[in-house]
């Protein structure tokens, strides 16, 4: 099963979110051959996109983050049994721009991912080396990466349930490069390793290459940005990885 997804990042209204679900309903049906597509709304559209595309989806919705308690006083945070209850069955952990511009810490992706176990719900959780530390070599790229899937996983009461998604930040954005295979195998390879369930690669994939890093060694599905906000593209993507 390949997993092909995309996250809005902080995008689209509701009316626009509910336009896409309503095109991916109909694109997947029941299902789509060999693939399990899941699409991630910010917060205000979960519930939006989950009712549009109807609760027993083969599509699943998600949401781009969490806190890790049930319930409290955490003023602008959404738990793990709010975000279910508006639709989410998965649930994103540890983004680079979450880390980068939001104090997301291993110490906050570690407590996150177990709240996102205990509740039943795939927590997918991003990794991903910065520009300088790939600079450094590939030895150094993979420490770094390893070491944050470590610590999301650190006491994990079920890592089998977990997908973990390789983003290296200098593959991410607008600004982003799009990888060689050879920048990236050696990662996935060590990645493929960890007693998950998944391992996503994410960053600048686009109708272009999503084929040739799907066929990557250890590489169980693809994490898109851009290349799938528009619903028609992401129904390509969808077609061409069932293929
Ligand atoms: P892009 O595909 O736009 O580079 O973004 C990838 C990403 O960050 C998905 O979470």
């Amino acid at each position: 099963m390949l997993w092909l997804g995309t996250s809005f990042k902080m995008t689209k209204t509701r009316a626009e979110a509910a336009a896409y679900a309503a095109r991916l309903k109909e694109a997947v049906g029941d299902g789509v051959e060999g693939v399990r597509p899941f699409v991630i709304p910010s917060a205000t559209a979960i519930a939006t996109v989950a009712d549009t595309l109807g609760r027993d989806s083969p599509a699943l919705v998600g949401a781009q983050n969490t806190h890790w308690a049930d319930s409290g006083a955490w003023t602008g945070e959404i738990s793990v049994p709010q975000a279910a209850d508006a639709g989410a069955r998965l649930i994103e952990i540890g983004h680079s721009e979450r880390r980068a511009h939001f104090g997301e810490s291993d110490a906050t992706v570690r407590l996150k991912t177990a709240a996102v176990l205990r509740h039943g719900l795939v927590p997918l959780v991003c990794v991903g080396e910065s520009e300088e530390t790939r600079a450094a070599g590939m030895a150094s790229a993979t420490a770094a990466v390893l070491a944050q899937a470590a610590a999301a996983l650190d006491g994990a009461a079920n890592p089998r349930h977990v997908l973990i998604a390789y983003e290296p930040l200098w593959a991410i954005g607008e600004h982003g490069r799009e990888p060689r295979p050879q920048d990236i195998a050696p990662v996935l390879a060590e990645l493929a390793q960890l007693p998950v369930r998944g391992v996503l690669y994410g960053g600048s994939v686009n109708e272009g290459n999503a084929a040739g890093l799907l066929r990557l060694p250890g590489v169980d599905g693809l994490f898109v940005g851009r290349a799938a906000w528009d619903a028609e593209a992401y129904v390509r993507l969808l077609a061409m990885a069932a293929s």
